[in-house]
């Protein structure tokens, strides 16, 4: 995420934002009805590809159009690495849930020795990263609810960060199940989700962790909507950790003990996250609820981190 010192509210258009919004819903997303005679066309040549619309490591995005039926959707082509396990597809397949994308086809191809999965979905105008105006307590109240929903498939998302946040007319829906895991007792990779949105357990290299990583993440992703520029943006593991000390203070012993904390951490203070929020200088003044719940959040031990069922019951979310 960009480093941008004024609200999100007031962003200046980016040329990536500008290239987002031109996926205008009167280019794509009116259905049209096109008969094809050979029925029995096979799934690969059911989609037409019209535009890509983004790229990733192993994956490229396109705007697709159904030719057997009509409509534009999204399709997002995964190289499916031998050496990885490959859970994406049972996750999105497995997911249903009014504010996560929904998956309405897939198919799987081989090009040049290497196997594709093609994940058909539905299209979006644009992501959290890019959008513009947002209405920030709707958006945290769907993301928790997604979040809640995702807690009772034993689902971490392992990857939450405002570009995997889909985002139309005021409404999010999550994307991009590719780092999702299913809780199954077994140890996990620490090395996951973007550094700005890492837990600290997941900094100090726990291999058994749950959703409240995704907790934290979603913590990270509404402060930074808030503040419109990320509120812990270290340049590397450690600077990571000191960045969340700067502001939650140096873990006590038995937070050290739960997180698997092994280093030495110099002593730091606790700050009021209000400092951080209500800056002066900006005229910036922030929901002193939403604080609370912000509060609730960025806490060091993941079973005193807040659940996304407390989350949801937050006085924020009652007025
Ligand atoms: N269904 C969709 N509709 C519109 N844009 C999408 C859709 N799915 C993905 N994108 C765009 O493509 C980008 C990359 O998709 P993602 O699933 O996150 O792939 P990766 O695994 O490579 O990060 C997203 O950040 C988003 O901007
Ligand atoms: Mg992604």
């Amino acid at each position: 995420m960009q480093l941008n010192q004024n609200k999100s509210k007031k962003r200046k258009v980016t040329p990536s934002d500008k290239h987002q919004l031109s996926i205008s819903q009167e280019r794509y997303q009116i259905p049209k009805y096109l008969t094809l005679n050979n029925q029995n066309i096979n799934t690969s040549q059911k989609y037409q590809i019209l535009e890509q619309i983004g790229q990733g490591s192993y994956s490229t995005i396109f705007i697709v159009e159904n030719k057997l039926h009509g409509g534009y959707y999204a399709m997002k082509k995964v190289l499916q690495d031998p050496k990885q396990i490959n859970r994406e597809l049972e996750i999105h397949m497995s997911m249903h849930h009014p504010h996560i994308v929904p998956l309405r086809d897939h198919y799987f191809t081989i090009e040049n020795k290497s196997k594709y999965l093609h994940l058909v979905m539905d299209l979006y105008q644009g992501n959290l990263k890019n959008a513009i105006r947002v209405p920030l307590k709707r958006v945290a109240k769907q993301l928790f609810q997604a979040l809640q929903y995702l807690e009772s498939q034993n689902i971490m998302h392992r990857d939450l960060k405002p570009a995997n946040i889909l985002y139309q007319s005021g409404n999010i829906y999550l994307a991009d199940f590719g780092s999702s895991k299913k809780i199954d007792g077994s140890k996990s990779l620490s090395y996951v989700c973007s550094r700005a949105y890492r837990a600290p357990e997941l900094l100090f290299g726990q291999i058994f962790y749950n959703t409240k990583i995704d907790i934290w993440a979603a913590g990270c992703i509404l402060a930074e909507l808030e503040l419109g520029k990320s509120l812990f943006f270290g340049q590397n593991t450690v600077d990571q950790i000191v960045e969340i000390c700067k502001l939650l203070g140096t873990p006590n012993e038995l937070e050290k003990a739960e997180l698997g904390c092994q280093f030495y951490i110099p002593d730091l203070q606790a700050k009021k996250l209000s400092m951080i929020f209500n800056n002066i200088v900006l005229n910036q003044k922030t929901d002193p609820l939403l604080i609370d719940l912000l509060s609730k959040i960025f806490v060091f031990s993941p079973s005193k981190r807040i659940s996304t069922t407390e989350a949801l019951q937050h006085p924020y979310f009652l007025q």
